[in-house]
């Protein structure tokens, strides 16, 4: 028997709760934030839960962390110096480790304090007992969920957790004269799927406008081929290594085993996509990487996922299929040409 806390985006907590359900049986979930996070009871230990998550990590999924330790919530200081002494009595858990302190609160949460607050005062006394707090790179997180009541509190490795962000919330840095937010959505792939897109030569972005996932390639070296009627950002005419065809990717062809990345960000019903990137396939090399964003517009996302990775699989083999934190109504996928 053991306890978890999941997190999923945004009104997708029910159908991460929906792949938990069919991945260990028996399972019975509480909700601690609606549509967010939960509670899940596994009628199997930590360990077999952790592995039947990893072996099959679900796509919705987002974040994950035991529940080692429960505490109620006084509402006063007392709740700092149980959290203190909950960490003093693990010592040998944290002892010559990076560690880092992840707080995340429920609005309506009887927990006082601020997530920076706690963490000074748990980062002190990791120092006293000879833990090295971090913030980047740990190789333990403390995960502490403020629900109304009480403070689930998990240990375990940013690999157990599915990341090294509190809740997954994975966050970066705005960049001056950034041309979409959706830029973000190809940096987080990159983490996500453990690619370099600088290892790639030739890449085709198809829906590439107004142009974040292109500069993001340009950026790092690529020489991109970006098909989109509607316009991009003019910022990227600049880069000789771009080829822009402001054209419906449905009318274009390109020489066989000509690129070695496809990215495609649509936002189109998931079967037209299937089919238009079905139809570009053949312009991928051998073994190409594909990253493609699957809106989800049906009431039933599970299904056309399913239905969209069969279709796919007819040339592709698929190596991930995840929400991101940077996805809304979708998810990404990422695929290797057979
Ligand atoms: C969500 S936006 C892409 C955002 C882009 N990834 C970025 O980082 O800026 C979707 C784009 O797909 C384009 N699109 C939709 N259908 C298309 C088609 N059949 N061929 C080419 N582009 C298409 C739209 O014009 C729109 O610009």
């Amino acid at each position: 028997m053991s306890q978890w806390i999941g997190t999923a985006n945004q009104s997708y907590a029910p159908y991460a709760m929906e792949e938990l359900r069919r991945l260990i049986g028996g399972v019975g979930f509480t909700q601690l934030a609606a549509g967010e996070v939960f509670l899940m009871s596994s009628p199997q230990g930590r360990e077999e839960t952790l592995q039947a998550i990893l072996q099959q990590e679900p796509i919705f999924l987002r974040h994950v962390q035991p529940v080692d330790r429960m505490i109620e919530i006084a509402g006063n200081a007392n709740d700092l110096e149980q959290l203190s002494d909950m960490v003093r009595n693990a010592v040998l858990t944290f002892e010559n480790k990076r560690t880092a302190v992840h707080i995340r609160r429920t609005s309506k949460t009887e927990y006082l304090y601020s997530a920076a607050d706690t963490k000074a005062v748990l980062d002190a006394v990791l120092e006293e007992i000879g833990a090295e707090p971090v913030v980047q790179q740990p190789e333990i997180i403390i995960a502490i969920y403020a629900a109304v009541n009480e403070l689930y509190i998990g240990f375990g490795t940013p690999q157990d957790m599915l990341s090294d962000w509190p809740g997954g919330a994975v966050r970066f840095q705005r960049e001056e004269g950034q041309i979409s937010r959706a830029k973000f959505k190809l940096l987080e792939a990159e983490r996500e799927f453990g690619l370099n897109y600088a290892k790639h030569q030739l890449a085709l972005d198809v829906g590439a406008a107004p142009g974040g996932w292109t500069s993001l390639l340009l950026e790092r070296g690529l020489r991109v081929t970006a098909i989109d009627p509607a316009d991009l950002h003019p910022s990227l005419m600049a880069y000789p290594t771009l080829t822009y065809l402001k054209r419906n990717a449905s009318e274009v062809k390109f020489n066989e085993g000509t690129f070695d990345l496809l990215v495609c960000d649509m936002s189109w019903s998931p079967m037209l996509m299937c089919k238009l990137v079905l139809d570009l396939e053949p312009a991928l090399t051998k073994g190409a990487t594909a990253i493609i964003t699957v809106k989800l517009m049906h009431r039933k996302p599970l299904q056309t996922i399913r239905d969209v990775i069969s279709r796919l699989s007819t040339e592709f083999q698929l190596q991930k299929a995840k929400q991101l934190f940077h996805n809304r109504e979708e998810i990404t996928l990422y695929l290797q040409k057979k």
